[in-house]
C-alpha cells in the first residue's frame, strides 16, 4: 500500500532523514521509535503530504502522494487537534462538515442528521457518549486524547498517523488508550503509523516496529547526515511470541552501536 523508496529529507544544509527505503501492507500498524530529533515527525509530516521528500519518491497504491494532506490520512499529534469553544459534538462532526459542504462548511436537514447519528455512534465507541455536550477544557488529558482520536476516525481514513499520541497520558489511561487502539486497529483495515518513545508500547500496539537512527555522525559537521530505518523488525502479532519479542527488544538496544545495514 504504501512504498517509501530513497527517500530524503533536507532542510537547508541540514540532512534530516536518508535513504529510507520502506514497503508497507494495507493493515500494518508500524511503530516507530529512535532518539529525539532524529526525524520520526518529520516522517509523518511526509507521509501525511505536509512536507516533500527532497529527494525520493513516497508511493500510495503505486501512485505519488498526492501533494496535500487529505481525507485518506487521518492525523493526531501530542497536541490535540481539537477546537476549545466548539462543543465534543461539534468537533468529530466539523470535519463530515467540512468535507461534504465544502463552501458553507455546515450541513442541513437529513445530512446533518446523519453527520451527527454517526458522530455519535463514535463518541460511544471511544467511551465520550456522555460527554457530547462539554467542551475540550472540561476533559481530562485521557478524553481529550479520544476526542482528538474520534476526530481523526470520523473522517475513515485508510492511514492513521499518530505522533506520541499517549505522551502525556498516566499509566491507567494509557493502558485503557492501547486497548481501545488495538480494538479500533483490529476490527478494521486501518493502517497506522505511530511514533512513540515508549519501547514497550511499540512492541505491544505494532505488526511492526521502525527504529530510526543516525549511522554515520560526523561532529565536526552535525548536520551533514540523517537518520535513517536501521532496524525494522516484523512482530509476529498472531502467535504473540514472547522470544520474538525479546529479541527484538535486545536487537533495538544495540541500535545505538553502530551496526551494518544491508539495503
Ligand atoms: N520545518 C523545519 N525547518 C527546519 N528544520 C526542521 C524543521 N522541522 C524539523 N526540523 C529539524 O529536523 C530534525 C528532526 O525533527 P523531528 O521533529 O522530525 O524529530 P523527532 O524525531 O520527531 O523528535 P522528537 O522525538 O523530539 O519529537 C530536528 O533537528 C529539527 O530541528
Ligand atoms: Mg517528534
Amino acid at each position: 500500500m504504501i512504498e517509501v523508496r530513497n527517500v530524503w529529507k533536507e532542510y537547508g544544509d541540514q540532512v534530516v532523514l536518508e535513504r529510507l527505503n520502506l514497503t508497507v501492507k494495507e493493515g500494518e500498524f508500524c511503530s516507530m521509535v529512535g532518539a529525539s530529533g532524529c526525524g520520526k515527525s518529520t516522517f509523518l509530516r511526509l507521509l501525511l503530504g505536509q512536507e516533500q521528500a527532497t529527494r525520493g519518491q513516497i508511493l500510495l497504491d503505486g501512485q505519488p502522494l498526492p501533494g496535500e494532506p487529505d481525507a485518506h490520512r487521518g492525523v493526531v499529534f501530542q497536541r490535540y487537534s481539537v477546537f476549545d469553544h466548539l462543543t465534543v459534538l461539534r468537533n468529530v462532526t466539523l470535519g463530515l462538515e467540512l468535507s461534504r459542504a465544502k463552501f458553507t462548511g455546515r450541513l442541513f436537514g437529513a445530512q446533518r442528521r446523519r453527520a451527527r447519528d454517526e458522530a455519535v455512534a463514535m463518541l460511544e465507541r471511544v467511551g465520550l457518549g456522555a460527554a457530547a455536550d462539554k467542551y475540550p477544557q472540561q476533559l481530562s488529558g485521557g478524553m481529550q486524547q479520544r476526542l482528538a482520536i474520534a476526530q481523526a476516525l470520523m473522517m475513515k481514513p485508510r492511514v492513521l498517523l499518530l505522533d506520541e499520541p499517549f505522551g502525556a497520558l498516566d499509566p491507567g489511561i494509557r493502558r485503557d488508550m492501547h486497548e481501545l487502539l488495538s480494538d479500533l486497529w483490529r476490527e478494521s483495515k486501518l493502517t497506522i503509523f505511530m511514533v512513540t518513545h515508549d519501547l514497550k508500547e511499540g512492541f505491544t500496539l505494532g505488526s511492526r516496529v521502525l527504529v530510526f537512527d543516525k549511522v554515520r555522525v560526523d561532529p565536526q559537521a552535525p548536520g551533514a547526515y540523517g537518520a535513517r530505518i536501521t532496524y525494522n523488525i516484523p512482530l509476529d502479532r498472531s502467535r504473540e511470541s514472547v522470544s520474538a519479542v525479546h529479541l527484538a527488544q535486545a536487537a533495538v538496544q544495540g541500535a545505538s552501536s553502530f551496526e551494518a545495514i544491508s539495503d
